[in-house]
């Protein structure tokens, strides 16, 4: 990381208080900070704290005359390597949602061809609001990276979701954004050993609605899926990228589907074949509610919960493998167990007919789930390959390599 360059973007809002922390951690990974001070970040910090810390100027207007001839703004959002808004307010979001650049930050934010990643910090109810989740699906749907909010006690006295990720855990998220970023765009990628091949991935978990306002649903946060489709593009293939409502953002350069429900993510990979591969990493609910109400459930006053009538969803894995003319050349299918796991793998991928099953134990102890890393038993009809405790992005690229490999 060292030599790298963050542009910091302060909103305003009390969280900033954490920045100078963040600008340290930063720093002591040997990359250099462009402070940007929004005015409302202005009040919460100040420009001099800032300055001091990062060891550069703070910016602060967007017609600040000496700054503007020497390097101008759109210079000032090339010259970095990520962009991070920290704390990212909800007016901030509304104005990188809309594309509004009314002073140095949103000019900054509308100007730039690099990542921006950013730390949302609001009060509770601005982060429920309609408007800010309505921004931040069309934040996602730009790539925009997002870490946090975390769920807690609030400077106003509320409780729930809105609280400022920690300084760590926005440092480990640059890192990561970094570290993709440092990959080839898209359209300069060279070819590859997948060049030509196309590829279906399924990732993240699956909504199953109760009522309009309700779902069932799981902790899948969709890293490992959304690792594989991008390791897969970086060997040529053609990706379609098949995700249910997950947390970490898809991958740039390949298709992505969006779905919530089982069913529609069926039917996705149905209109996504054929295929030469297909990854299935998504964690699809097994149940559906069929009488799910088209209006919001209500108490009735009995005291009586609601009977909901439940019925099996379509396993995806081993609907693909037993198609006949369509099936894929690879079907690969995942295992997540907690005892016996080559056992349970064995059996697995015996009775959704796939070729092979990437298992592995996700008991609390390995803090595999929801954690960066994993530890994985790779299960072909020749037998288990165990593979040595590693990052989910390097998981994916050893995969994406046997994959490769298989295909010929
Ligand atoms: O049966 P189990 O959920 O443990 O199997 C996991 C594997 O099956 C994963 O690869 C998952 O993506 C796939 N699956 C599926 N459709 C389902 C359930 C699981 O594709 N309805």
């Amino acid at each position: 990381m060292t030599g790298k360059r963050i542009l910091l973007i302060i909103g305003g809002g009390i969280a900033a208080y954490k920045i100078p922390q963040l600008i340290r951690l930063i720093r002591a990974e040997g990359m250099a900070v462009t402070p940007i001070l929004t005015r409302a970040g202005g009040e919460f910090t100040t420009a001099m704290t800032i300055s001091v810390l990062a060891g550069e100027a703070a910016h602060e207007g967007l017609f600040d005359i000496s700054t503007e001839a020497e390097i101008g703004h759109i210079q000032l959002s090339r010259n970095a390597d990520l962009v991070v808004v920290a704390p990212a307010t909800a007016d901030l979001m509304a104005k990188m949602a809309q594309g509004l650049a009314d002073d140095l930050a949103s000019t900054l934010l509308l100007a730039t061809d690099k990542r921006v990643l950013i730390a949302p910090a609001m009060n509770v109810r601005m982060w429920h609001h309609p408007a800010t989740q309505r921004n931040l699906a069309l934040l996602r749907d730009d790539g925009i990276l997002m870490i946090g909010p975390d769920e807690g006690d609030m400077a106003c006295g509320e409780f729930g979701p809105g609280r400022m990720a920690e300084p760590e855990a926005i440092m480990a998220a640059i890192r990561e954004a970094l570290n993709v970023s440092l990959r080839p765009a898209p359209e300069t990628r060279a070819s590859g050993p997948l060049t030509g091949r196309h590829v279906i991935v399924t990732s993240g978990p699956t909504h199953e609605p109760i009522d309009p306002v309700r779902y069932i649903a799981n902790r899948s946060s969709g890293a490992q899926g959304a690792a594989i489709a991008a390791a897969l593009r970086d060997l040529g293939a053609r990706v379609s990228f098949v995700t249910g409502p997950a947390v970490v953002p898809a991958p740039e350069g390949v298709e992505v589907i969006r779905v919530e429900t089982a069913m529609q993510m069926r039917d996705a990979v149905e209109a996504a074949l054929p295929a030469e591969a297909a990854v299935m990493a998504a964690a699809v609910a097994d149940w559906r509610v069929v009488n799910s109400s088209q209006r919001k459930m209500k108490k009735d006053g009995t005291g009586q919960p609601p009977a909901l009538e439940m019925a099996e969803n379509p396993d995806i894995l081993a609907w693909v493998s037993g198609l006949k003319a369509q099936r894929p050349l690879l079907v690969v299918g995942f295992a997540a167990e907690t005892h016996d796991v080559i056992a349970h793998a064995t059996a697995k991928r015996q009775r959704k007919g796939c070729d092979w099953i990437v298992a592995n134990d996700v008991s609390p102890s390995t803090g595999i789930m929801g954690g960066d890393e994993n530890a994985v038993i790779l299960l072909r009809a020749t037998g288990a390959e165990e593979w040595p405790r590693m990052s989910k992005h390097e998981v994916a690229r050893r995969l994406a390599d046997e994959i490769a490999k298989e295909l010929g």
